[in-house]
């Protein structure tokens, strides 16, 4: 029975991990810090809010006495770190918010976690530090070669300021292993989707516009390709590397699941369309806009090292797992209606002077 501290835990992917954990029994506490940023709301966490294994801080990870503080008083076998800017986005028209927290953070972290747990049985004992990654930080692949992947050994060629961010932080955790002997891992993931992400994202943006009749703003030809993983999948993979993984280890969390964003979003308008039985979500809503600036053209994974070593596999079809998603959002139109109100426009106004695209 393990005790994990997670950073990030109300945002999309932490806050999926913080239920996925809570549900089993493997555990025997969770700490959830986040700073609540625009993307992060406690709402995700209600249904275990009264459980006595679980509690939340609302700390910064660049705090360095506000981090010790949590970790002495919580005393965790495992820390996970989510907690980063995550929107490619944003991060072109803001870059030094992502340096400040994915990488000033992550350093900052692996300082309090290297003076808590150094010495412990001689060394680390059983304590663990994950950096929850990205495939981001390999760059592109070419829509030329279908059969090239990224592999864990693929150089890092990151284009995005959030992708480069990701990539030095991902640095940082590697030399911290090689320096201090501390006991890090890696995982880099490819694209997620799932209940809970923000509407700046793809997928819920789409639905999110396509319920309200709004344009389905598709970037450049709408040829670029992801691959995409239902989140609980994500979250079992980050569990069983904690667990099982060598430590030191990269390893990459795919879901041989490539698909180019205009076949996603005419998907969701089908599956949108059927559902509301409204013959008006149809693919006149799409709207060819500017293309992202230094866009990637294609991420593949190759997760054949997590396949091989901890027997991982994706276990949700993409059908199933977009379906499932859909419905989450078509029923929980409260809880896209506070995220895209209230705090995130509060919050992006006050960052770029306009609101973001979910609520403009
Ligand atoms: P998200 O934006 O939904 O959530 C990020 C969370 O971090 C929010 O709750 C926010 O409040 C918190 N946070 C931000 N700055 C903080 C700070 N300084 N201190 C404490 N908390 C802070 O992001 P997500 O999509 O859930 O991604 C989580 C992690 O997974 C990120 O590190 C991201 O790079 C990585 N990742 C995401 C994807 C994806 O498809 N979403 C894929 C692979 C990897
Ligand atoms: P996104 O969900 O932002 O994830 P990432 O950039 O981290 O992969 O975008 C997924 C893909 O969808 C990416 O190729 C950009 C494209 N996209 C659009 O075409 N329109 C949009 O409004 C958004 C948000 C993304």
């Amino acid at each position: 029975m393990k005790r994990y501290l997670v950073t990030g835990g109300a945002g999309f992917i932490g806050s999926n991990f913080v239920l996925h954990l809570l549900r089993g029994e493997g555990c025997a506490r969770v700490a959830n810090v986040d700073a609540l940023t625009y993307a992060g709301n406690l709402d995700n966490l209600r249904s275990v809010e009264g459980d006595p294994r679980y509690a939340f801080y609302q700390e910064d990870i660049r705090s360095a006495e506000a981090m010790a503080r949590v970790i002495e008083r919580e005393r965790p076998d495992y820390v996970v770190n989510f907690a980063a800017e995550s929107h490619v986005d944003r991060s072109i028209e803001d870059p030094s918010i992502f340096e400040s927290t994915n990488v000033g953070g992550t350093v900052n972290l692996l300082n309090v976690c290297r003076l808590a747990w150094e010495g412990t049985d001689g060394g680390y004992g059983e304590h663990r530090y994950l950096q929850v990654s990205t495939d981001e930080v390999y760059g592109t692949l070419s829509l030329d070669e279908p059969d090239a992947f990224f592999g864990e050994k693929t150089p890092l060629s990151p284009h995005s300021p959030y992708s480069a961010s990701k990539a030095a932080a991902d640095v940082f955790v590697g030399a911290y292993g090689d320096t201090f002997g501390m006991p890090v891992l890696i995982t880099r993931c490819s694209n997620n989707y799932g209940p809970y992400q923000f509407p700046e994202k793809l997928i819920p943006l789409m639905i999110h516009n396509a319920v309200r009749h709004e344009p389905l703003p598709v970037y450049g030809d709408g040829l670029n390709v992801r691959d995409w993983l239902y989140v609980e999948d994500h979250c079992k993979a980050i569990d069983l590397v904690l667990r099982k993984g060598r430590v030191g280890e990269v390893y990459n969390v795919g879901g041989h699941n490539e698909r180019a964003n205009i076949d996603i979003v005419k998907t969701i308008i089908r599956l949108v369309s059927e559902r509301l039985k409204d013959p008006a979500i149809n693919d006149g809503l799409i709207t060819f806009v500017e293309d992202r600036k230094g866009h990637d053209r294609r991420y593949g994974i190759d997760a054949g090292k997590i396949a091989a070593e901890l027997g991982w596999r994706p276990e949700t079809p993409f059908e199933a797992g977009i379906e499932k998603t859909i419905d989450w959002y078509l029923k929980h139109a409260e809880w896209v209606e506070r995220v895209t109100s209230g705090a995130y426009q509060a919050y992006y106004e006050q960052m770029y002077g306009h609101r973001g695209a979910a609520g403009a």
